[in-house]
């Protein structure tokens, strides 16, 4: 061939290479709507980095380089955002109004430090995206007092406990009036909250079975099975909703539920109120806490022979279910061998432990199980990497998750991701009890989430890790 043809050729193939990347050398800037939903100051203030390195894949808002639409480049460019928004959607997780979830802030740092995002290929086309180590640290830092700030206990971000995506538990509980923590407790373990008294919450969150009730999904009133498995009330002050689906908003919210679930304690919070009322020893602790300043038990009803005794204007349904939430707010476990381990106690886990956790650790178990309760801050999908209800059969209403809730398909199959402090007294696992095996538990996640098959002494020590998260409830270590 004409030696000018082949250098018109080969600088032709040069303008093209340049055009690409050259045409994405402009700095890129969010586009207004997701912008505008930030409003913590630290999210404005780096949103450029993302909107320049993470958002052509992780949002739906990125404003696309000219040749998106070319046939190859546009099918290149979806399938790439597909997989990427499966695994990290921005929109959803970063661009919110006030603070994003701890989970997302552990998927970033542990991007960060792997070095995996942008990917090489995106970098190669994208001259100015890339994390510089100014970058790096500056990120580092944003996330480290973020997690200060969505951490009870945690204040100073630049306590080192702060740099890992799983801190030490610090029980705040201290500054609760502990006579409404006595009067919660009392009621939580009270049947008269159920319609036919057989039931309290502590039938199906036992304090002394790991906050559960060991049972695949919960037994009602009148032998009634329900749908799903009751998680533990360990630690769930910790989580940003309650239940799997998250359909209450707070522990308060929650404890209304059960109590009106037909297929739980079926029974009505204004006979419930009814019957305490008719307990002048309830009423006067009730009142002690509940009553206006000075109460004495003199002023309790007066009782008439044959009649029922008159209902405080006090003793309501808000206020009941505030003291049961105030008792829940005690029942976190401290001191567990991994936090005596992470404050620098090096013998508190044993070896196998530690390899455990360097596994769990290495294979980003923690960028879902995040945060003191090592989960209960974010809905995330069973089944990220593999199709979970597929391999199991039997689709029912609760595998649903979320989107039950929020009817956003997005949010199909995603679920509150459930705390792993305890996981080892309070089994069964996952929101259908798929199984009472830890080993198990742990391959299923490693497979579904991970896309990864851990070899059999892999899971050992993970579960060895598992093991390492018993903490302690009054002093004592947990019971199973
Ligand atoms: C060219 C597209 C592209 C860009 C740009 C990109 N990512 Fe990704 N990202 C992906 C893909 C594809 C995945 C899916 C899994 C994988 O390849 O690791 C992913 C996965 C992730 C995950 C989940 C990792 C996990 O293992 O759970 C996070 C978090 C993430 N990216 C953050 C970022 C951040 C932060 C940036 C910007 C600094 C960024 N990404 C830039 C394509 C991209
Ligand atoms: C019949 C068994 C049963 C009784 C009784 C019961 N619960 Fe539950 N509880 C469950 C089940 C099952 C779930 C999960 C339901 C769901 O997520 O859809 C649950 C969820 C919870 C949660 C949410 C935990 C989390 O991580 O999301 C809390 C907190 C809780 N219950 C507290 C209570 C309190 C307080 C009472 C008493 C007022 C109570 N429960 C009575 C079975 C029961
Ligand atoms: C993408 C988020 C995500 C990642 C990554 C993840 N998990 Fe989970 N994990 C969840 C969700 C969501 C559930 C609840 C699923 C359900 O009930 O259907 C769960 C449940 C569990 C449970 C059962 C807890 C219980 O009480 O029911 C264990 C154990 C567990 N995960 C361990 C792990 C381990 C080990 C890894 C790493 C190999 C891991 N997870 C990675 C989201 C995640």
């Amino acid at each position: 061939m004409d030696k000018k043809i082949i250098g018109g050729l080969g600088a032709g193939v040069l303008v093209l290479a340049l055009a690409f990347p050259l045409s994405n050398m402009g700095a890129r800037t969010l586009e207004p709507a997701p912008a505008s939903r930030v409003t913590h100051p630290a999210l404005q203030a780096n949103l450029d980095f993302y909107a320049n390195s993470c958002v052509d894949c992780h949002s739906d808002a990125a404003e696309m380089p000219f040749y998106a639409s070319f046939p190859l480049a546009s099918g290149m460019i979806e399938e790439h955002r597909e997989e990427a928004m499966a695994f990290w959607d921005a929109d959803r997780e970063l661009f919110v109004s006030g603070l994003p979830s701890e989970a997302a802030l552990a998927k970033i740092q542990q991007v960060l430090e792997t070095g995996a995002m942008p990917p090489a290929s995106y970098k190669a086309l994208h001259w100015n995206a890339g994390v510089s180590p100014a970058e790096k640290d500056s990120q580092l830092s944003m996330i480290r007092a973020l997690r200060a700030e969505l951490s009870p206990g945690y204040d100073d971000p630049n306590d080192p406990l702060l740099a890992r995506s799983i801190m030490p538990i610090v029980d705040t509980s201290g500054s609760l009036d502990p006579a409404k923590i006595e009067l919660g407790r009392k009621l939580y373990h009270d049947t008269r909250l159920s319609v036919d008294n057989t039931l309290s919450c502590a039938s199906c969150h036992g304090l002394d079975m790991g906050g559960s009730d060991e049972a695949v999904s919960s037994t009602g009133v009148e032998d009634q099975k329900g749908p799903i498995n009751s998680p533990t009330v360990f630690n769930s002050v910790y989580a940003v909703a309650q239940f799997w689906d998250g359909r209450a908003d707070d522990l308060q919210a929650q404890a209304a539920g059960p109590v009106e679930n037909p297929m739980e304690m079926g029974d009505k919070w204004d006979d419930v109120v009814v019957e305490l009322a008719q307990d002048p020893v309830f009423v006067a602790e009730f009142m002690a806490v509940y009553g206006p300043e000075g109460w004495t038990a003199e002023q309790l009803p007066e009782v008439v022979e044959g009649e029922p005794l008159a209902t405080p204007a006090e003793l309501t349904a808000e206020a009941l279910t505030d003291a049961i939430a105030v008792f829940e707010m005690t029942l976190v476990t401290p001191n567990s061998p991994f936090d005596r381990w992470l404050k620098g106690e090096t013998d508190a886990m044993s070896a196998d432990a530690i390899a455990g956790w360097e596994i769990f650790d290495a294979k980003g178990c923690d960028t879902c199980h995040a945060g003191q309760a090592m989960g209960q801050t974010s809905f995330e999908k069973m089944g990220v990497t593999g199709d979970y209800f597929a391999a199991r059969g039997n689709p029912t209403d609760v595998d649903k998750g979320r989107m039950g809730v929020t009817e956003d398909p997005a949010d199909m199959h995603r679920f509150k991701v459930p705390t792993l402090r305890n996981v080892a007294v309070s089994w069964p696992y996952f929101h259908d009890g798929a199984t009472r095996d830890l080993d198990q538990a742990v391959r299923t996640m490693a497979t579904y989430q991970r896309e990864h098959q851990l070899a059999d002494d892999e899971v050992t020590k993970v579960v060895a890790f598992l093991e390492s998260l018993t903490g302690e409830y009054k002093g004592e270590p947990l019971d199973g």
